[in-house]
């Protein structure tokens, strides 16, 4: 007998079905519920709602736990590369040495991007956010690709995309930064690995092979790792109903870009580094601060700190504060904000307020220092936490266009006004 949930209205009894996930999940499957009653739910901020049932990746909240196709992400992190993750999230399985081989060199072989991209990239202002040109550049490789515009596209000419996106996503980053400084691009290399690719373009120089120690690439293929998927978050979720309406992938996921722009989701790398600055030049009162975040009245939050899924540690975090010690460590940097954001995380996790509401420093709060030791400006951190995101948003993409799920139209409970007369602008 498979088990549901009984609801009663207006005096009748609806049974629901319930779904229950290969991790245990249980979900209540309301479906049928306005059918059948008139009634819909409302859940503002989807907080208690699921818009699917995917196989990508599992997040445990209250232990702390993802896993991406069923492999931890503490053991992807340690010993996996970020193209291998990218892999294994966009078609579900790891693959053999060999086929990995050509995923990177399919990849390879697309990084560079059409020379005509840089007439409309030239006019943007020097200091215009790294994220807006990000979405602009990614939503423009439909017009140089308009096959790509097809919903119907075979799962090779689909397939052709996806790998296009991912060999010019990294080539553009390296645009956006190099403009930032005013400097010429550096072209992607056929003898460098991907991120050694990406590591060059953008501190490399014209004329000169810049080589990376290796801690350096070890890190940017963590950090990646570490950003690669998450569920259904904000980002994630505005990909999938961009797409739900046959929207190409450019365009899914340069909504997915300014979705993750927020400092409420991606962001907050970036807000998190601005505000350890800004304790650190106010004295380094990291109680001051905790008190502002405690305080309705005060808008200020702790940056880097909550998260909707975990109540408890963010794993993630775990790993990037680890590597934090290490790469600071191994680079010979010192830098003040991480003895500030250590403080502010002790003194957090034994405050009642942040006790009371499970809030734990999240995949934001330490990233943002090791970004900044490797060399990249602040404002680069959420275009980092994108390039990490990229294969997790395709592959998010692929399963609802594979599943061929609906559109996605959620309906709404109406407070407005109702029946008002219409008089003429004369008589008002
Ligand atoms: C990411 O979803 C994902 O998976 C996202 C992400 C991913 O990989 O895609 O993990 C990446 O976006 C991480 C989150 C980065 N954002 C921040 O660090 C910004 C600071 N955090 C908060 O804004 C907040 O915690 C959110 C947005 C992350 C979550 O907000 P929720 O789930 O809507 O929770 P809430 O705002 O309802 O907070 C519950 C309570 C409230 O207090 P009460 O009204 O109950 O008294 O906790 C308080 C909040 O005021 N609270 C905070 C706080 N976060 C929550 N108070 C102070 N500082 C904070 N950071």
């Amino acid at each position: 007998m498979s088990e549901t949930a009984s609801i009663t209205l207006n005096g009748k009894t609806l049974e629901l079905p319930v779904i229950t996930g290969t991790e245990n999940e249980k979900a209540i499957d309301i479906s049928k519920l306005r059918d059948q009653s008139g009634y819909i739910t409302l859940d503002i901020g989807y907080k208690n709602t699921g818009a699917t049932q995917s196989a990508i990746t599992f997040l445990d909240g209250e232990n702390g736990v993802l896993k991406h196709r069923g492999y931890k992400i503490e053991d992807l992190a340690e010993k996996s590369t970020f193209l291998e993750v990218a892999y294994l999230l966009i078609y579900g399985h790891l693959p053999s040495k060999e086929v990995l081989e050509k995923f990177r060199a399919d990849i390879k072989a697309q990084m560079l991007v059409h020379e005509d991209m840089k007439i409309f990239f030239a006019g943007f202002p020097s200091k215009s956010h790294p994220m807006g040109q990000l979405s602009c550049l990614v939503g423009a490789l439909s017009a140089f690709y308009p096959e790509s515009l097809n919903p119907n596209q075979t799962e090779e000419e689909e397939n052709k995309t996806i790998i296009n996106l991912l060999g010019k996503m990294p080539t553009i980053v390296s645009w956006i930064q190099k403009k930032s400084l005013g400097h010429p691009v550096v072209y992607p290399k056929k003898d460098l690995g991907y991120i050694d690719n990406f590591m060059n373009m953008i501190f490399g120089e014209v004329n000169s092979d810049k080589t990376f120690d290796p801690v350096i690439i070890d890190a940017m293929h963590k950090l990646l790792i570490l950003h690669a998927d998450h569920e259904q978050n904000c980002s994630t979720s505005t990909v999938r109903i961009v797409g739900s309406s046959n929207a190409n992938l450019y365009a899914s996921v340069s909504a997915g870009i300014n979705a993750l722009w927020g400092p409420l989701h991606g962001g907050a790398n970036q807000a998190v580094i601005e505000m350890l600055e800004d304790i650190k030049n106010d004295g380094g009162d990291v109680e001051k601060y905790l008190a502002k975040a405690k305080d309705k009245n005060d808008p200020f939050r702790l940056m880097g700190f909550g998260h909707r899924v975990y109540k408890n540690f963010d794993p993630r975090a775990k790993i990037i504060k680890k590597a934090c010690d290490d790469i600071l460590e191994k680079l010979g940097v010192q830098d003040p904000v991480l003895d500030i954001a250590k403080k502010l995380e002790e003194a957090a996790l034994s405050d009642q307020y942040f006790i009371d509401r499970k809030l734990y420093p999240n995949v934001d709060f330490y990233s943002g220092i090791i970004y900044r030791a490797l060399g990249f400006n602040s404002d680069m951190f959420t275009v980092l936490f994108a390039l990490g995101r990229l294969p997790g948003w395709i592959a998010q993409w692929k399963e609802m266009r594979d599943k061929k799920e609906p559109i996605g139209r959620p309906r709404q409970v109406y407070n407005g006004e109702i029946d008002r007369v219409y008089t003429d602008i004369s008589t008002r």
